[in-house]
């Protein structure tokens, strides 16, 4: 579905340049759970940023259906952002004044389809905390919705840096579950950066990153995947 190319991604910090990036390729599929795994400045978040459009590489190619993202105009690429692509963030950026049912609705620029809002909510769970503003639930609660925000639009890419990286243990196993189902159920293509090694065992697909390099790219095949976890 996105295949990146020969990516390469410079920061300059004063007269010295760091390659956050160092030329890396992948293939992102549909209906796959994606996880990205490094330490601490391997360049995941950028590699994320790349496949969002959010960033552009200094030189590669982002293939998406065909086209390269990264020759697309400011306009373009803000088309596809909105079209395409969900992201999820560690710290849920909830709007705080606005309630679980407001911050998917309006946030999630559903202009209006009130319908959309409650199903992504019940989606996840929160069927009853629709009225709750985000300092009434708790960190996995917030995390729900901001997933439920981030589905409503039926992205084709949902993107989730370090998802679980404010919850306990057992908050983040549901929240990858859930991700995980969610890749599944709507062949959607999800990818997750995680500092959490143990995700790799439900995973599809896990790329490991380090000085900007993929060190590793594990592809399961889903029958296996689906043998292993019964
Ligand atoms: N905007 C920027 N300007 C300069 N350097 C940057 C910028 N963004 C990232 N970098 C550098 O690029 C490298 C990769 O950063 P990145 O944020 O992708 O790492 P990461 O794997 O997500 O790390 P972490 O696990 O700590 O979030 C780091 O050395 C970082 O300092
Ligand atoms: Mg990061």
């Amino acid at each position: 579905m996105i295949s990146i190319r020969n990516i390469v991604k410079k920061y300059r910090s004063g007269s010295e340049e760091i390659a956050a990036l160092d030329g890396i390729s992948a293939e992102i599929r549909a209906g796959e759970f994606t996880v990205i795994l490094g330490p601490s400045g391997s360049g995941k978040s950028t590699m994320l940023n790349m496949l969002g459009g959010m960033d552009r590489p200094t030189s590669g190619e982002i293939l998406v259906s065909a086209e390269d993202i990264s020759k697309f105009s400011e306009k373009k690429l803000t088309d596809y952002r909105r079209k395409n692509v969900g992201f999820v963030f560690q710290f849920y950026n909830l709007v705080e004044n606005l309630t679980a049912y407001e911050n998917v609705g309006i946030a999630a620029d559903l202009n209006g389809n009130a319908d959309k809002a409650a199903d992504a909510l019940i989606d996840v769970g929160l069927e009853k905390r629709m009225k709750s503003f985000p300092n009434q639930l708790s960190g996995g609660e917030m995390q729900r919705v901001a997933i439920a925000r981030a589905v409503a639009k039926s992205p084709k890419l949902l993107l989730c840096d370090e998802p679980t990286g404010a919850l306990d243990v057992a908050t983040g196993d549901m929240i990858f579950g859930l991700l995980k189902k969610y890749s599944q159920n709507n062949d959607t293509a999800v990818v997750v950066v995680t500092h959490n090694p143990e995700v790799a065992k439900i995973a599809d697909h896990v790329i490991r990153l380090r000085d900007g390099k993929i060190v590793a790219d594990e592809s399961r095949c889903k029958q296996d995947s689906e043998a292993k976890a019964v």
